[in-house]
């Protein structure tokens, strides 16, 4: 039996596509997945730095682990990714039975490493960042899906001061056209249907063949490409071109996921945030010019640094006039190393989650209510999997990123179709095929 893998990950996709990438590297020097933890000879948790109660989780879930060894002293166990940037130090000290340590640039020598691990037993730390490295010419390994994840830059220069991100990644570099498409063409022979791209701050994507707009319009270009999706834009980023971009090309979804933080323009500027509530205004009004029914989602922080009560209503109000279709809330995390964590006004944590509570159930009421005034109308639906709930039901997204649920007739998966829906339930639509209603099943 040759040896077998496990990754466990955390954060967000570009880990997800960061451990595809990883996962296909350790298959290169003959490793095997393994369905399960416990019988796993190596073991990689893809970690996160972005929040306290993320490092946490690992730091836990690290110490669960250790009795593994017991059983499998050849069990190597390794911390990649976000964390292992940030912490390699505390992680050598209070872990020492952690074996590989290895930063989001060091996963092209994953094959040396692993295989010098297995005859020189001694820890291996390597978490030096690259101004360079984009993983041009490694190939992730996926597992069956609809949607495949393709990274197309890393790193980010915008130094938001609340965010850990350009420490751990480090600086913003694009991945060319060409290597982009042939994954994606990749991606397409091996049944993926739809395509994100990925970046930490996807449309600062640039190269001396082309931006973003370039680049999006090469990839929904691609035969079998049935939906292009991207995360996660910068408001400062989003130009006319990308939106009529959007509006031209069918497959590019009208879904824009844009990260909002803060409604005061105090506190943006205190972020580094580069625009004001009324440029994110009016950002929001352009994209519904050229796309009336594009769905927009956010991400929020709340109980920054020296955030008053009305500089937090300013929040709430924002989001009561831009009604997004989704938002992800949180509420400020300190994080040692960044600008905003010498900030000396932090906010109490019980006013954090106060607040946290409040925003979640204005944007719960306006979630219901933007998915409500979706009845009767018809949206697209991709097929992606049937409903657990029922096997006469499929379940699949609409362009904005909302899960539906379809009444089964004669479409397959993975086909796109028109759907009438019929009713709204906290996050999920209901609906059904267009071209069955009326036929008699
Ligand atoms: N590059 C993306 C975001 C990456 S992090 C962007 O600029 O939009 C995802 C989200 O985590 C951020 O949008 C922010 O809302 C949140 N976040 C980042 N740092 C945080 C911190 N220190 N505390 C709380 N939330 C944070
Ligand atoms: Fe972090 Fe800001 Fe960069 Fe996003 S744009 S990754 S929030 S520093
Ligand atoms: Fe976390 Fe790193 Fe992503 S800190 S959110 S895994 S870029």
């Amino acid at each position: 039996m040759g040896n077998t893998y496990y990754i466990e990950t955390y954060g967000c996709q570009m880990n997800v596509s960061d451990s595809e990438l990883v996962s296909n590297q350790l298959e290169k020097i003959g490793y095997i997945s393994s369905n399960k933890i416990e019988n796993a000879d190596l073991i990689f948790l893809n970690t996160c730095s972005i929040r306290e109660k993320a490092e946490e989780t690992v730091h836990n879930r690290l110490d669960s682990l250790h009795y593994l060894k017991k059983n499998n002293p050849k069990l190597i166990i390794g911390v990649i990714g976000c964390m292992a940037q940030n912490l390699k130090n505390d992680l050598l000290e209070s872990k020492p039975y952690v074996d590989v340590i290895l930063g989001p640039d060091s996963y092209r020598n994953i094959p040396k490493i692993i295989s010098n691990r297995e005859n020189v037993m001694n820890h291996i730390v390597d978490t030096r960042l690259s101004k360079y490295e984009v993983y041009d010419d490694m190939f992730p390994s996926r597992r069956e899906g609809v949607n495949a994840w393709v990274s197309i830059m890393r790193g980010c220069d915008k130094f938001c001061t609340f965010c850990i991100v350009p420490f751990t990644r480090g600086r913003e570099r694009s991945r060319s056209i060409n290597s982009i498409i042939k994954e994606v063409k990749h991606a397409v022979s091996d049944g993926f249907v739809e395509i994100t791209l990925l970046g930490q701050n996807v449309n600062s994507y640039l190269t001396p063949d082309g931006d973003f707009v370039t680049l999006i319009e090469e990839v929904a270009k691609v035969d079998g490409v049935k939906r292009v999706r991207y995360t996660s834009p910068h408001p400062q980023d989003i130009t006319e071109s990308l939106l009529i971009a959007m509006r031209k090309y069918d497959n590019i979804c009208n879904y824009i996921h844009l990260p909002l933080q803060s409604g005061s323009n105090r506190i943006l500027k205190n972020m580094n945030r580069t625009y004001t509530r009324e440029q994110y205004l009016d950002l929001v009004k352009m994209i519904r010019y050229y796309m009336p029914d594009c769905s927009i989602s956010t991400d929020i922080i709340v109980g920054f640094p020296g955030e008053t009560e009305d500089e937090f209503n300013d929040t709430l109000d924002l989001v009561k006039k831009v009604k997004f279709d989704f938002s992800y809330t949180f509420k400020f995390s300190s994080r040692p190393g960044t600008k905003a964590s010498q900030y000396t006004n932090q906010i109490d944590e019980n006013i954090r989650q106060n607040r946290l509570e409040r925003l979640i159930t204005i944007q719960n009421k306006i979630r219901l209510e933007v998915n409500k005034a979706r009845i009767g109308s018809i949206q697209k639906v991709l097929i992606e999997k049937e409903s657990k709930k029922s096997d006469l039901f499929w379940s699949g997204r609409t362009e904005g990123n909302i899960w539906t649920i379809v009444k089964k007739g004669d479409e397959k998966l993975k086909d796109i179709i028109d759907v009438v829906i019929n009713d709204a339930q906290g996050i999920t639509l209901f609906g059904e095929n267009l071209n069955n209603k009326g036929k008699i099943s």
